[in-house]
């Protein structure tokens, strides 16, 4: 049956106005022009789609037939309309997000496989630690946030997609790191290097130890996981962290994590954003991305 597309498009008008008149004004054609592509359609079918008594115009049962199939092909046009529009949302869009300082580590590499797949995007990545994301999820400057732990308050969807253990520390010359299923009491004789208070990384350790019983002792307080690293190594204080954050340092042998009983402390790595948050083509595609891929792009 060779039907055009234009056919079927006056003849979806005509069949839902039951008017040859309507249709052609909402069309912008004649009318003439209108019943010329009826016309052509019932030759092109072999049946008469409409009748007319008197003024009034009426369906056969093999318009209503054909009304059926015209309208939902026209919302499929509709509708692939609006995808294609999005796809060109998405070649053009921007990316607007923080992450929390220890997801330096992994970040960019999520952001380089996203940008790959989507070239238009620009990026805008602020670093920050959880208390500051949470101030720009409240005042709404960010499309999203990368954080440890999903904040308490009930108007932010959260969404877990990878592992994110945090271990104890060490120079390879600690006393405690040859041995083995240490109880983590033992660790209150020992003084760290800690995150500035506003840390995640740093309320999920003093929440976790002093369930246990255990107060840290802070020997100094650094805001740079680099520094902090170093710090270690100099033998400044023990240190807990993301195992994100040391892969090059184990590798060199430069620092030891602890085997410490009931470590690694086991959390997760959250995108954040606001309930209210009408999210932009390009976000809801990083979202989507971020939720699909990132354990596999990091494992
Ligand atoms: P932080 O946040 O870098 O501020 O510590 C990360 C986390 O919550 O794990």
């Amino acid at each position: 049956m060779n039907v055009t597309f234009r056919q079927l498009k006056v003849f979806e008008a005509v069949a839902r106005h039951l008017s040859y008149t309507r249709a052609a004004s909402e069309l912008y054609l004649t009318q003439p022009a209108v019943s010329m592509q009826i016309k052509q359609l019932e030759e092109v079918v072999g049946l008469p789609l409409f009748e007319q008594i008197g003024k009034r115009v009426f369906l056969t049962d093999a318009g209503s037939e054909l009304h059926r199939y015209a309208r939902n092909i026209s919302q499929q046009l509709d509708e692939a309309r609006e995808v294609l529009e999005e796809m060109k949302g998405i070649q053009r869009g921007r990316l607007n997000i923080s992450v929390a300082t220890t997801a330096i580590y992994f970040a960019p590499t999520l952001l380089g496989a996203f940008h790959k797949r989507y070239p238009g995007i620009g990026v805008s990545m602020d670093v920050a630690n959880r208390e500051t994301l949470l101030q720009q999820l409240e005042n709404n400057e960010i499309d999203m946030a990368i954080m440890g732990q999903p904040p308490e308050e009930l108007n932010m969807v959260a969404d877990a997609f990878l592992y994110n253990p945090l271990v104890v520390i060490a120079p390879p010359d600690h006393p405690l790191a040859r041995q083995k299923n240490i109880d983590p009491v033992r660790l209150a004789d020992e003084v760290f290097v800690l995150r500035e208070p506003g840390s995640g990384t740093r309320s999920a350790a003093e929440k976790f130890f002093s369930r246990r019983g255990v107060q840290l002792r802070t020997a100094m307080v650094m805001s740079s996981l680099e520094a902090i690293k170093q710090a270690v190594q100099a033998s400044l204080g023990l240190a807990i962290v993301s195992t994100h954050t040391i892969k090059q340092e184990l590798e060199l042998g430069r620092l030891v994590v602890l085997d410490i009983k009931t470590l690694p402390i086991q959390r997760q790595w959250y995108l954040v954003h606001r309930e209210d948050k009408r999210l932009s083509v390009v976000a809801q595609s990083f979202k989507d991305f971020m939720l699909a891929e990132a354990s596999k792009l990091l494992s």
